[in-house]
């Protein structure tokens, strides 16, 4: 067994993970362990934009900015947090602009900014120009300018080291007189993919910054590594994921392929219409029209195809307009996802409206912080030395609904914040004692896989859970569609035990590690369903419609769900709530 000692290790090496290194590379010994190579980090996949109120181009505001997250997120939004990310976004953004990002820029030179979904100005009142961009490429640049200044820092990346198991001690602790037991983290355990040896990592401070879990989709916008791998490895170490029902559909993915086209396009003009030609998003969010946002944009898109308005020859999607735009004005600011039209469905977005439809984008929930980034065991129990930041960490900045573009914003900021605080943490505390055996159930867990002469195949079950998700855990549920999920993936589940891997090796064995992935996926599926069924109201992303109202009485609270083998009904997964923080705001009706 290979033992690195390290102040603090980062797992991931997008841009939450890139930007906490920068921050904790300066005050503590830092290592980066990441599955991919870092600039192949999905967060290269963003396009439209990253939003501050930075004001370049009309009136804005960061409380106006707030106010839209929360309003956007249904009210599930932690006010304190929104607060932070929106106060916090100004210098995030000219932050990475010292770093060298070439962002577009303004006629006298500023960074120019662009229409989003659901930004507004004075609380609703028309859309407003938020979101600082690198033409449709900004998630990528951020990416490529984040990478350079690790390098510039000396973080050290350990690449293509997949983390897969995360070590920690159980220790009391004492809150008003009442002596309880909490986690704190002592280390992760990796497996390098170039030799196949196991690493254990021991570290003062973890930061789990290792993005969502798209895969779990069959239609998704993500790359094929998001797997939630970080989100697995906490629930399967006793910590609770939060919201997790909340998942993303984005209105404009390439029809029947879901590749991301950017709401960019309908920030620069363009015009979702029905098979009829109508600009029918002016009948659903009659102010802010194609701007509304990205759950109720995805709606509107389902619920026109469901009632016989939709395009093509099956009628399954509808069409994305930027024929009135000029062809220099789509070649300067949309480079990238019109070449995408045109590449994977042959359209030319010139002079043809291009075929959509929602596909599965990003996770609303994942292991819950406060805003220091710090990680909750339970309401309020730090578990001192782990910190997440980024998609795969629920603080809660999004509720049950994120607005485009909150995404790279929520990285930039939280990613800094848990980078400082867990190398300020690391500077004063003593390493953890690693645990006896730190690599058993690591090792449990490939040699099973290894040598498993059940006959199932990772693809197969893989495709069988994303045609399910796909099918039943959508825009649209109800508690048949979940319950039917919820067998059907417990099914998967057993089939899972009898998986067999066909490359035995040591070296480069992707085989074995898509078969550990599918098992994340599996985990979270179930998770993601089961708290689907528990809430029993619609809000942002989650419209169930046996419950399409909004229930505030019984449901204003976050949920939290436990692997918890006892509770056989939800397929083992308990759930439990926990406050939204109220600041400023109050629930209102959610109009656009
Ligand atoms: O549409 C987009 O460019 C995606 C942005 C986001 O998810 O924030």
């Amino acid at each position: 067994m290979q033992v690195h000692k390290y102040d603090v290790v980062i797992v991931g090496a997008g841009g939450a993970g890139m930007r906490a290194a920068i921050e904790s590379g300066q005050r503590a010994r830092t290592a980066v362990l990441t599955k991919l190579y870092p600039t192949r980090s999905h967060t290269g996949a963003a396009q439209g934009g990253m939003c501050a109120a930075l004001a370049n181009v009309e009136e804005d505001n960061w409380e106006w900015h707030t106010f839209d997250t929360v309003k956007g997120g249904d009210y599930l939004v932690d006010q304190d947090a929104a607060e932070v990310m929106a106060k916090e976004a100004i210098d995030a953004v000219l932050d990475l602009e010292k770093m060298g990002l070439p962002f577009n820029r303004t006629p006298e030179g500023r960074i120019d900014q662009r229409r989003f979904g659901g930004h507004t100005r004075d609380h609703g009142k028309a859309p407003v120009r938020r979101s600082c961009y690198a033409a449709d490429r900004t998630g990528h640049m951020i990416l490529q300018t984040l990478y350079q200044n690790c390098v510039k820092h000396n973080v050290e990346f350990f690449n293509e080291y997949y983390v897969l198991d995360m070590l920690t001690v159980d220790e009391e602790f004492t809150v008003d007189g009442v002596t309880r037991i909490r986690k704190r983290v002592a280390g992760v355990v990796s497996y390098d993919l170039a030799t196949g040896e196991l690493h254990v990592f021991q570290a003062k401070s973890v930061v789990f910054a290792t993005g969502g879990v798209g895969k779990v989709y069959k239609t998704t916008s993500n790359a094929h590594t998001l797997t939630g791998d970080g989100m697995g490895i906490a629930f399967r170490r006793g910590i609770p994921l939060e919201d997790m029902e909340f998942f993303q559909f984005h209105p404009t993915g390439l029809a029947g392929l879901g590749i991301l086209l950017s709401e960019a396009a309908r920030g620069e003009g363009a015009i979702l219409r029905n098979s009829e030609g109508e600009r029918f998003m002016e009948r659903y969010a009659p102010t802010i029209k194609d701007l509304a946002p990205r759950d109720i944009v995805a709606r509107s898109m389902a619920n026109e195809v469901r009632e016989g308005r939709g395009a093509g020859p099956n009628k399954d999607y509808v069409l994305l307009d930027l024929t009135h735009l000029e062809p220099a004005h789509i070649d300067a600011k949309l480079p990238d996802i019109t070449e995408f039209a045109r590449t994977y469905l042959g359209v030319e977005p010139y002079t043809e409206p291009v075929p959509v439809f929602p596909t599965a984008h990003y996770a609303m929930g994942g292991i819950p912080t406060n805003i220091k980034a710090e990680v909750l065991q339970h309401n309020d129990t730090v578990v001192p030395g782990l910190y997440a930041a980024g998609e795969v960490a629920c603080v809660s900045v999004h509720g049950s609904n994120r607005l485009g573009t909150n995404s790279l914003l929520d990285i930039n900021v939280f990613g800094k914040r848990a980078g400082i605080a867990a190398a300020e943490y690391a500077v004063t505390a003593e390493f953890v004692e690693i645990p006896d055996n730190p690599l058993v159930e690591t090792e449990r867990l490939l040699d099973t896989m290894r040598s498993s002469e059940g006959g199932e195949r990772v693809a197969q079950i893989r495709q069988e859970l994303q045609d399910i998700m796909d099918a039943n855990v959508q825009v649209f549920r109800t508690e048949q569609t979940l319950k039917e999920a919820l067998e059907v993936i417990d099914k998967l589940e057993e089939r899972y035990t009898r998986v067999t891997v066909q490359d035995k090796g040591k070296r480069f064995n992707l085989d074995l590690l898509e078969a550990v992935e599918l098992g994340f996926l599996l985990d979270m599926a179930k998770v993601m369903t089961a708290a689907a069924l528990h809430r029993q109201e619609s809000r942002g992303g989650h419209f169930r419609e046996d419950y399409p109202e909004r229930d505030d009485e019984n449901f204003m609270t976050h949920s939290m769900a436990y692997k918890d083998p006892s509770a056989t009904e939800t397929s083992g997964v308990r759930l439990e709530t926990k406050p939204v923080v109220f600041t400023r705001y109050q629930p209102m009706e959610r109009k656009y």
